[in-house]
């Protein structure tokens, strides 16, 4: 498996040296378990893509707005034009509540905008079955969330496996998968440890390989360091340079002016308007 950004690969045991998985790992609701998409359920990107596609753009969002219902109605997200292209490394900003979650609830492919449009790798996705989404989204898209969502009572490499558990993929493969995956964010030497016997860090880094072991093309973080002391942040922050210098396309939301700071790009939402910010366009990495 090859996972961007994993030339920092730490000495870790064999995937052979892992004792057996016990029974079948049942996923638990609260975690992002992705079902099988097959290859015959995903949308070509070549043929699918709409005229006037950005050339190499991941993201493009076209006056996408998502409006809660009320009463009163709450228009989390406002009309929004959005351009990211392949590799980039975008921070979002904003006061809690302004719609940070729910613009990458929509790039995630989780909620649905309510107005506009959303081509993801040049496929339009406001036409796409519930099922589609989901296998879109399976195959292409990582999601880390603030809060880990991790299982307590399994390893760290269990948990990992978790988010291929609807795949085809035999059990050995999926090990090894979830191996390199740990190995991908510096967790070789932790792959039997319980989230219990883990740091925050630590932690928030299954859940990054837990959000990688599907290989996808667009990692998108809410929070990622939030929950954690500054030295834990950094190693994060380190391991989400790491998989953007392997190719991944990064989309992080962020209070942490440090991870901003590493990041290309930076826009800003407050009230559901999104702003760009230009001092960081003129000062950033385009690749
Ligand atoms: N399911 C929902 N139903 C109704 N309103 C919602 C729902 N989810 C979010 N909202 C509202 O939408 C707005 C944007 O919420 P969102 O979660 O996107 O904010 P945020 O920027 O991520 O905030 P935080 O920094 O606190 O996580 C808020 O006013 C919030 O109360
Ligand atoms: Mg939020």
């Amino acid at each position: 498996m090859k996972i961007p950004g994993r030339r920092r690969r730490p000495a870790g045991p064999a995937a052979e040296a892992l004792p057996a998985q016990s029974a079948d790992v049942l996923p638990d609701p609260g975690v992002e378990v992705l079902p099988d998409p097959g290859a015959d359920a995903l949308p070509d990107p070549g043929a699918d893509a709409l005229p006037g596609a950005a050339v190499d753009a991941v993201i493009e969002l076209a006056a996408a707005a998502r409006t809660y219902p009320g009463p009163p109605p709450v228009h989390a997200l406002r009309p929004t034009d959005l351009t990211v292209r392949r590799g980039e490394y975008l921070a979002v900003a904003g006061p809690s509540g302004s719609g940070k979650s729910t613009l990458l609830n929509v790039i995630g492919l989780v909620d649905r905008p309510t107005g506009g449009h959303y081509r993801l790798d040049g496929i339009d996705t406001g036409p796409l079955a519930e099922a589609d989404r989901t296998a879109l989204r399976g195959r292409r898209i990582g999601l880390v969330f603030q809060a880990f969502h991790l299982l307590p009572y399994r390893t760290a490499t269990e948990n990992v496996m978790l988010a291929q558990v609807y795949l085809a993929t035999p059990r050995d493969r999926r090990r090894t998968e979830a191996v390199d995956a740990l190995l991908a964010v510096g967790l070789g030497h932790r792959l039997d440890a319980l989230p219990s016997a883990m740091s925050g860090g630590e932690r928030q880094r299954v859940a990054i390989a837990r959000a990688l072991v599907n290989r996808p093309s667009l990692l998108l973080c809410d929070e990622p360091t939030g929950n954690l002391d500054s030295a834990s942040a950094a190693r994060v922050m380190d391991t989400l340079d790491a998989l953007n210098a392997g190719g991944i396309t990064l989309v992080v939301i962020t209070h942490d002016p440090a991870v901003a700071a590493r990041a290309h790009r930076s826009i800003t939402l407050r009230d559901g308007q999104l702003s760009e910010d230009e001092t960081k366009l003129s000062t950033g990495r385009p690749r």
